[in-house]
């Protein structure tokens, strides 16, 4: 599990950053945001995976922000939108291409997904794009909340930000020497590092204690100047 006080700044930085002006402007780019490869990339993916269902599905949006996707969720009998900002959520009342949304009942729901109590709800597709491993931390308590809540025979869709491009050579050089370095200095390394952001191997290896039936990561390269950098990308089915 990433430590408390993680969880607890990527909270306060949070509630910084996604105020009131931010989530209007937020949801004015989604308007834009449409005509990017990012948004091709993305909305075409969880078009595909809840067109598989071919069947009406429960679906839950983990830090829905805006309700960004929603118009592009196919099946789709309820939507829950769960988001720790507001702002965001207020924003999400009047999403993008809410017209494709008249027979289906969405929810949003304010809280922090980390702790929030879903009462033994179960979803048939869960995801989540930007937000874990990026603005909150994904370890296994995350990891093993989105099984618990996935219904069999479902999946999960979501990004986690990787962090192996984002080194510059300094920290490339520090990692090297670390094995080698002193406790204490260890520990101030250790604290500088701390991140939501994650390696490949860290996601593999929590993916790897749960129970999925199967999980698969490719790397995604955004190139949309308001969602740059490298980004893995995880589909796990139960
Ligand atoms: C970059 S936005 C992404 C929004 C949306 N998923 C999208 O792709 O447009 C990140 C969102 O995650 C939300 N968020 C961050 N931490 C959260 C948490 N612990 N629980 C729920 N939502 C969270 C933020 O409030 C914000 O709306």
């Amino acid at each position: 599990m990433k430590s408390n006080s993680l969880l607890q700044q990527s909270l306060r930085e949070n509630a910084a950053v996604y105020n009131a002006d931010m989530s209007l402007n937020y949801r004015r780019y989604d308007e834009q945001f449409i005509h990017t490869p990012a948004y091709t990339h993305i909305a075409g993916k969880i078009s595909a995976l809840t067109s598989a269902f071919q069947r009406p599905i429960s679906i839950l949006d983990i830090g829905c922000g805006t309700g960004r996707y929603f118009h592009a969720l196919h099946n789709a009998r309820s939507i829950m939108g769960i988001d720790v900002s507001p702002e965001m959520l207020r924003e999400a009342r009047t999403p993008f291409g809410a017209e494709r949304l008249a027979n289906i009942r969405v929810e949003l729901v304010s809280g922090n997904f980390y702790d929030h109590e879903f009462g033994g709800r179960k979803f048939d597709f869960i995801y989540s794009i930007g937000v874990l491993g990026e603005h909150t931390v994904f370890d296994s308590h995350v990891a093993g909340k989105m099984f618990e809540l996935l219904r069999e025979g479902g999946v999960c869709f979501f990004s986690v930000v990787d962090i192996e491009p984002r080194k510059n050579a300094k920290r490339r050089l520090a990692e090297v020497a670390y094995p080698f370095l002193p406790r204490p200095v260890k520990a101030v390394l250790d604290k500088r590092w701390e991140t939501c952001y994650m390696t490949l191997e860290q996601l593999t290896e929590i993916m790897n204690k749960q129970n999925f039936r199967n999980f698969e990561i490719e790397r995604y390269i955004s190139e949309d100047p308001l969602w740059e950098g490298v980004h893995l990308e995880c589909i796990a089915r139960k």
